[in-house]
């Protein structure tokens, strides 16, 4: 099984980014805690951060050829890109949308989001362990 992990816009800043919020790990050790939960489920991994809609984008379209499957946290992209929504239903690969916040006890902004209508399920507020458990349920669904 392939899956590719996309980070969004600002999580490249992980780890000096809003600590409080999003902990102080970065996304260099976040990718680290994903390849090796992958390495012990036989999952082949790549992650995948862009700042850029359009990069998002491609990425998703690029997984039709080279995943799986999708983990994905569109960061503040969430709240309003339909391209980034459409990319998803276009691809129609399984996808799980990421939060490292919970994002309900935040700002109300935060808590629509136009992505979720077309994934497979949300997990929210569990820092790293919210992708560490989307490898597992992808894995798992695909055993179903
Ligand atoms: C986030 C939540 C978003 O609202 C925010 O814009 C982010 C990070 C999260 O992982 O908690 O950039 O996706």
């Amino acid at each position: 099984m392939r899956v590719l992990v996309i980070h969004g816009p600002n999580l490249n800043l992980l780890g000096e980014r809003e600590p409080e919020i999003y902990g102080t790990l970065t996304l260099d050790e976040i990718n680290r805690r994903i390849r090796d939960e992958a390495a012990e489920l036989g999952i082949e991994v790549r992650c995948f951060q862009s700042n850029s809609e359009g990069a998002i984008i491609d990425a998703i379209h690029g997984a039709r050829r080279e995943a799986d499957a999708i983990i994905i946290n569109p960061g503040a992209y969430t709240h309003y890109s339909v391209a980034i929504r459409d990319a998803l239903a276009a691809v129609a690969l399984p996808a799980i949308e990421v939060h490292l916040s919970n994002v309900h006890a935040r700002e109300e902004f935060r808590r629509h989001s136009v992505i979720a209508p077309v994934v497979r399920g949300q997990i929210v507020g569990l820092g790293v362990q919210g992708y560490l458990l989307a490898l597992r349920g992808l894995k798992a669904l695909a055993q179903e």
